[in-house]
């Protein structure tokens, strides 16, 4: 760790994403043959990727503004192989000017160049088809090689023609990657299928919409299920954040058939859907769950439950727990279906409205009942993501795995829990070579 990297980090007069656990680290490290305390699972071969904001001038206007930074620990054997961190070399990354139309260029061609490489590509970073995806909302996904290099802006053999979600949704039935983009102008929203090989399938544009911060959605057997936010997106991506809360637009949810047809849109409660955990029918009514802020970036997020009877069209809504929770994850092979267990990250303590205090959370939907995970004193977990055990499609057959700051020693590790036990002690814990500023989401990706 560099000392130019401490004496920002220590620095009180730096906002929260710049300092402490937030704190971009420098360096760019290969590190083989991780120490680990416990013992790894020998089923669990492949790799945790993460990914999350680390402005490569160690500054930015906002925690979300950082240039992406993708950290990966490869699990193979009982043993951890590697850790690499990496820089997703965007185009703004790499110095080019993104701004408005230059000198002779065209609005919609000065668009399209920011489109290829105007995102920070921070949020998250999945697999599909054989492609490791780094991805932001704001600009097209950013491929990755399995050593976490760049290979370029990746944009469906030019399919893609707005920008991506970083929190598409794979249906465990048919291998599809459903996802959307969203802007400030027509087409508000693009719903996009693509198959399990890849290759776009379905391109619709979503009507009766306006411009709306919609940072993640919902999927089903049969529909996707898109969140018209009060949170408006009033012009395009720059300096700042681009959106404005309205008192008079309501939250809405739009129900869209898979299959293609009309979306029908259901007035709910002024809210904003911050992530989904999961959706799915039943008897007729679209549960969906999530975490909701009853106004975006002024009220915490806390897990929230809505339903829509698609017969009668009424909807009814409540607030699932009053605790502060966000990044809810499930097992991925749930979605769109009834799940059992939703794990979330729950903020336990703040300072001076920044997080400083955290532990893991699993809420039993057939119960109504949550339970606790503390990983220790100081320790302060990221998102967890679901790795199942092999074949075996119990619910909690499984682990999961999550970067835990470790307070006293300023550093991180990969954390396991068998997800049969939760709440019990990891069953291992892998000691990373440098300190993992807390960041977004992250993936699983197993070893072929
Ligand atoms: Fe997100």
């Amino acid at each position: 760790m560099s000392t130019h990297e401490e004496t920002d980090s220590r620095s009180p007069a730096q906002p929260f994403w710049l300092r402490g656990p937030f704190a971009p680290v420098t360096d760019e490290v290969t590190a083989h043959d991780l120490p680990v305390s416990g013992e790894l699972p020998h089923d669990l071969a492949g790799t945790y990727l993460r990914n999350g904001p680390n402005p490569k001038d160690g500054a930015s206007r906002h925690w979300w503004f950082g240039d992406g930074m993708v950290h990966g620990v490869h699990l193979e054997h009982g043993k951890a192989r590697w850790y690499r961190n990496r820089y997703v070399r965007t185009a703004r990354y790499g110095g080019t000017n993104l701004g408005a139309a230059a000198d002779g260029e065209d609005a919609s061609a000065a668009r399209a160049r920011r489109l290829r490489g105007g995102g920070t590509s921070n949020t998250h970073v999945v697999e599909h088809a054989g492609r490791l995806l780094s991805m932001v909302e704001a600009a097209l996904p950013m491929q990755l090689d399995r050593e976490l290099s760049t290979v370029g802006a990746f944009d469906f053999d030019g399919a893609l023609d707005t920008p991506m979600t970083a929190h598409p949704k794979r249906c465990p039935a048919t291998g599809e990657l459903h996802f959307f983009g969203y802007q400030p102008m027509r087409p508000y929203l693009t719903y996009y299928i693509a198959d399990a090989g890849g290759r776009v399938i379905a391109k619709r544009e979503i009507e009766n919409l306006g411009p709306s911060l919609m940072h993640d959605f919902a999927l089903t057997e049969q529909y996707a299920v898109f969140f018209d936010s009060p949170a408006r997106m009033t012009r395009d991506w720059g300096d700042g954040m681009p959106f404005e809360w309205s008192e008079t637009h309501t939250a809405r949810l739009g129900v869209v058939p898979r299959a293609g047809g009309t979306a029908r849109w259901f007035d709910i409660e002024p809210g904003h859907l911050s992530h989904t955990a999961n959706a799915f029918e039943l008897d007729g009514t679209i549960v969906l769950e999530g975490a909701r802020c009853a106004r975006f970036e002024v009220s915490p997020p806390c897990l929230h439950h809505w339903e829509i009877d698609l017969g009668s069209g009424q909807t009814r809504e409540r607030a699932i727990d009053a605790r502060i929770v966000d990044f809810p994850r499930i097992d991925d092979r749930r979605i769109g279906r009834p799940h059992r267990y939703t794990y979330v990250i729950e903020l336990c303590d703040f300072v001076d409205g920044t997080p400083t205090g955290a532990r893991l959370r699993r809420y039993d939907r057939t119960t109504g009942a949550s339970a606790a995970q503390d990983l220790g004193p100081r320790r302060i977990p990221g998102e967890s993501v679901f790795v199942p055990r092999g074949d075996d499609p119990s619910e909690d057959a499984g682990y999961l795995l999550s970067i835990v700051y470790d307070g006293e020693r300023d550093g991180s590790e990969l954390v396991v829990l068998d997800a049969a036990t939760f709440g019990a002690p990891p069953v291992a814990r892998v000691r990373l070579p440098q300190r993992v500023p807390f960041g977004f989401h992250g993936t699983w990706v197993p070893a072929p």
